[in-house]
C-alpha cells in the first residue's frame, strides 16, 4: 500500500510520508517556464498535456510520496459556466452568480466542460513516476466556494456585511454544490485519485455558531460520499478554532491543521491521522531553523499517524533548495 494510505486507512504511525501543498507552483522555473507561455490559468489547467507535466514537475526533483493533480478549486464554478479568470497580482476573479442559469446545468454539461482535468489524472496516474504513489485529487468545500462565488473575488479579511442577506441563494446554492462536488469528486476517483482532500480555505471567516449550517453538516455530507466509494479522505478547515469538534463530527480520515494551531494540543486531543502545520514562511528562512522546525512536528507526532505537509501552501518566493533539504529532513528522522 502506498504511503499516505498506509497512514490515513491502517493508521501507522512512524513513517512520515510528505507531500506539500501547492508542491507543483510558482517557486518551481520549470512551472514558470510553462506559465509564462499559457497566461490563461483556466486553460492551462484544462490542457491535459501540460497539466500532468506541471503535476509531475515537482516529482522529478523531489522524493515526494504523492502527486496533487494540477488543477484549481475553482473549476468547479467554471464548469457551472460562472465566468472565472485569474488576475495577476490580484488572484481570481469570478463573472457575475446567476442562480437560473446555474439551476439549468446537468451533470453531462458540467462534465463536458471540465473533462480535461480527468484526462490529466489518468495520464499521471499512468505515469511510471507516480509507480507506487499516492495520488491527490481535491475539491473546494462548499463554504469555500460560495464564498468565492457570491463575493467573486477572495474576501481576504472579512466577507462583505450583507453576504448572508440572501437565504434563497445560500440555500440553493449549497443544494447545487453538494451535486456537482459529488460529480466531480467520484469522476477524480474513477480517473485514478487513491485519496480526496477537501480544502475549507475560509472555514476561519465564520463565527462558531455558524459553523454547523456552513462548514459541518456540508462537508460531512461529502464525506460520507467518499467513504461510502472507499476512498480516504482528509479535510483542511483552515482557521477554525476548534479542530477537535471538526474531527469529532465530521470525522474524515485526516485532518491538516494550519501553521496557528498548537501541534502539541492537536496530537492530545485528537485521535485520527494528522497532516501538516508547519508554516511555509520558515521554508525562507535557513536551513538550522528548517531543520529545527520541522524536528518539532516530527517529535510531537512521533507515535501518532502523521502525514508531513505546510500549514498552507507553499509561497512562490521559496528556494527549491529549501524544500529538497526539508524533504531531506523527513526523510532521514
Ligand atoms: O497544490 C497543488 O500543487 C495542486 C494545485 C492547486 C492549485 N490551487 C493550483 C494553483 C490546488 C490544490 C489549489 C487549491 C486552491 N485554489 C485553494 C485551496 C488552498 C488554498 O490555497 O487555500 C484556493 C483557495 C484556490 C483558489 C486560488 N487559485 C487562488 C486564491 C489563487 C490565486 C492566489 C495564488 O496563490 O496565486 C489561485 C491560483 C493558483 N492555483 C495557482 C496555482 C499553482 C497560481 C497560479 C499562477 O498564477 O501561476
Amino acid at each position: 500500500m502506498s504511503l499516505l494510505s498506509e497512514v490515513l486507512v491502517n493508521k501507522k504511525s512512524n513513517i512520515n510520508p510528505i507531500w506539500i501543498m501547492r508542491q507543483a507552483g510558482r517557486y518551481l522555473p520549470e512551472f514558470r517556464e510553462i506559465r509564462k507561455k499559457n497566461p490563461n490559468f483556466i486553460k492551462l489547467c484544462l490542457n491535459e498535456n501540460l497539466s500532468s507535466e506541471i503535476t509531475l514537475q515537482p516529482l522529478k526533483r523531489f522524493k515526494l510520496d504523492a502527486a496533487i493533480i494540477f488543477s484549481d478549486i475553482l473549476m468547479l464554478p467554471y464548469g457551472l459556466n460562472q465566468n472565472v479568470e485569474f488576475k495577476k497580482n490580484f488572484g481570481p476573479l469570478l463573472g457575475e452568480l446567476n442562480l437560473n442559469e446555474i439551476s439549468k446545468i446537468d451533470e453531462i454539461d458540467f462534465v463536458r466542460k471540465i473533462y480535461p482535468i480527468y484526462k490529466t489524472l489518468k495520464l499521471v496516474s499512468h505515469n511510471k513516476l507516480t509507480k507506487n504513489k499516492d495520488i491527490i485529487g481535491f475539491v473546494g468545500a462548499p463554504w469555500t466556494l460560495m464564498v468565492y462565488m457570491i463575493n467573486q473575488k477572495s474576501p481576504k479579511q472579512k466577507l462583505k456585511s450583507n453576504f448572508f442577506s440572501d437565504d434563497f441563494l445560500i440555500n440553493r446554492l449549497l443544494v447545487i454544490l453538494e451535486k456537482f462536488l459529488k460529480v466531480h469528486i467520484k469522476n477524480q476517483i474513477e480517473s485514478g485519485a487513491n485519496i480526496i482532500q477537501i480544502f475549507d480555505s475560509w472555514a476561519g471567516l465564520l463565527d462558531e455558531k455558524d459553523l454547523p449550517n456552513f462548514v459541518y453538516i456540508p462537508t460531512l455530507n461529502l464525506v460520507n460520499f467518499i467513504k461510502s466509494l472507499n476512498v480516504p479522505v482528509i479535510c483542511f478547515p483552515r482557521g477554525i478554532k476548534n479542530y477537535k469538534n471538526f474531527c469529532e463530527i465530521v470525522k474524515p480520515d485526516g485532518i491538516s491543521i494550519d501553521y496557528n494551531v498548537d501541534p502539541q494540543k492537536i496530537e492530545k486531543e485528537i485521535n485520527i491521522p494528522v497532516q501538516g502545520g508547519l508554516d511555509p514562511k520558515i521554508l525562507l528562512t535557513e536551513k538550522d531553523t528548517i531543520k529545527k522546525e520541522a524536528k518539532k512536528y516530527l517529535d510531537i507526532f512521533k507515535d501518532h499517524p502523521y502525514i508531513f505537509n505546510l500549514g498552507h501552501g507553499v509561497l512562490p518566493e521559496t528556494d527549491p533548495k529549501m524544500m529538497d533539504y526539508l524533504i531531506k529532513i523527513v526523510k532521514d528522522y
